[in-house]
């Protein structure tokens, strides 16, 4: 048994689950997170945590096979999160909106690391005395 993240999320992911799952097992894409099957421990303690109602137990309704395989699929591209981050400005406006799915996105987190771009350095202009 597992527990799944399901279409909810998409576009909300407020990342509150992240914050009690005692083994670190969701991984962060793009505008979602999934549980990774094989180390979800089964607590259930991030369920009532999610404010989009988006975990269920994999008996539960919502946990369809389409949502099954896909926490398990981007569970081993994307990378871990296991700390809380903000959720997106309009997180609370697509809290509920139908037809999410079909906005899912393969693409994993961007990392968010504060990388300086390497300035090209232009040759200084020659003054010809
Ligand atoms: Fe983590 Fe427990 Fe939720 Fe599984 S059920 S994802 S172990 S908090
Ligand atoms: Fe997603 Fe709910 Fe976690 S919206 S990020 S499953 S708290």
């Amino acid at each position: 048994m597992t527990f799944v993240v399901t279409e909810n999320c998409i576009k909300c992911k407020y990342t509150d689950c992240v914050e009690v799952c005692p083994v670190d097992c969701f991984y962060e894409g793009e505008n979602m997170l999934v549980i990774h099957p094989d180390e979800c421990i089964d607590c259930g303690v991030c369920e009532p945590e999610c404010p989009a109602e988006a975990i269920a137990a994999d008996n539960a309704p919502a946990a369809t096979d389409f949502w099954l395989d896909l926490n398990r699929k981007y569970s081993e591209l994307w990378p871990n999160i296991v700390a809380r981050k903000p959720a997106p400005a309009d997180a609370d406006e697509q809290n509920g909106r139908e037809g999410k799915v079909s906005e899912f996105s393969p693409e994993p987190a961007s990392q968010e690391d504060d990388q300086d771009d390497a300035v090209s350095e232009e040759p200084a202009s020659v003054c010809n005395q």
